[in-house]
């Protein structure tokens, strides 16, 4: 049976993509809702209503054993609702993500980046604090990266001043460490790390991998949108993962 791997769009294949190269055998199956993303300015209650049909589509029709929140905004909103409704261990990308930070900060001070949902729930802040007590979470919203990246706009005048707009205020507080806190950010590291080289920068992937319960399957990929319009969509699939075809998901 799947791992059922799901998302506010297509950026939550930065976390499939990783998942599928480690776990070549593993059969994966990924959604994301593409008809209404963005989620990160939207509320708590509309992400979790949004994140259980998710849930429920993947369940329901391809009898998915284990989900993958791969968003940040729902994995800080919705995942203990997606816990209590659907009986199948449930993995979200905040506790790894925090676990790879407080393991690599050498000062404890570490920031963190993500949507307006995600940075007012304080999710990060609470995940760090149950890791080490002793460790200052500073966090930005920083709801202009997302859109640059769906632009594929990964270089450049225009995301380098808007990555050290957001930055900045953290930087001045001495974090040496920077959770991508949302599924777009990773295709802006490169960049985040040649304008800071001294930041450790990290996200959920590395110490999410090891909670999968990996599985000697077929090594199955399917992808669905809940829309495949826009061209966006298309072109960010090609950039994660290549020539999978994406597939037209109608949730109920
Ligand atoms: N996938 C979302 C996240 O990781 C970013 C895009 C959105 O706002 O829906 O938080």
């Amino acid at each position: 049976m799947p791992v059922g791997v799901f998302d506010s769009g297509v950026g939550g294949l930065t976390v499939y993509r990783e998942l599928i190269r480690a776990l070549p055998d593993t059969d994966f199956i990924y959604l994301g809702d593409t008809a209404r993303v963005p989620y990160g300015a939207r509320s708590k209650e509309i992400i979790i209503q949004y994140a259980l049909e998710l849930a429920r589509y993947l369940t329901e029709n391809y009898h998915t054993d284990q989900l993958v929140a791969a968003c940040n905004t729902i994995s800080s909103c919705a995942l203990e609702a997606i816990e209590r409704e659907f009986n199948v261990p449930t993995f979200g990308v905040i506790a790894p993500g925090a676990e790879s930070a407080v393991e690599l900060t050498k000062n404890n001070r570490i920031g963190v980046i993500g949507t307006l949902a995600t940075i007012s729930s304080g999710a990060y802040k609470q995940a760090v604090a149950r890791l080490s007590g002793a460790t200052a979470v500073f966090q930005a919203a920083c709801p202009l990266l997302a859109a640059l990246v769906e632009e594929g706009i990964l270089e450049g005048e225009i995301p380098q001043l808007a990555i050290k707009m957001y930055l900045e205020p953290l930087i001045d507080k001495g974090i040496d460490t920077l959770i991508l806190g949302c599924t777009h950010y990773p295709l802006l590291a490169p960049l985040i790390r040649e304008i800071y080289p001294h930041l450790s920068v990290t996200d959920s992937t590395k110490k999410l991998i090891p909670r999968i319960d990996a599985k000697v399957e077929n090594g199955r990929r399917i992808i669905m949108v809940t829309d495949a319009g826009g061209g966006s969509t298309e072109s960010l699939k090609t950039r994660l993962v290549g020539g999978i075809p994406l597939k037209k998901a109608a949730l109920s």
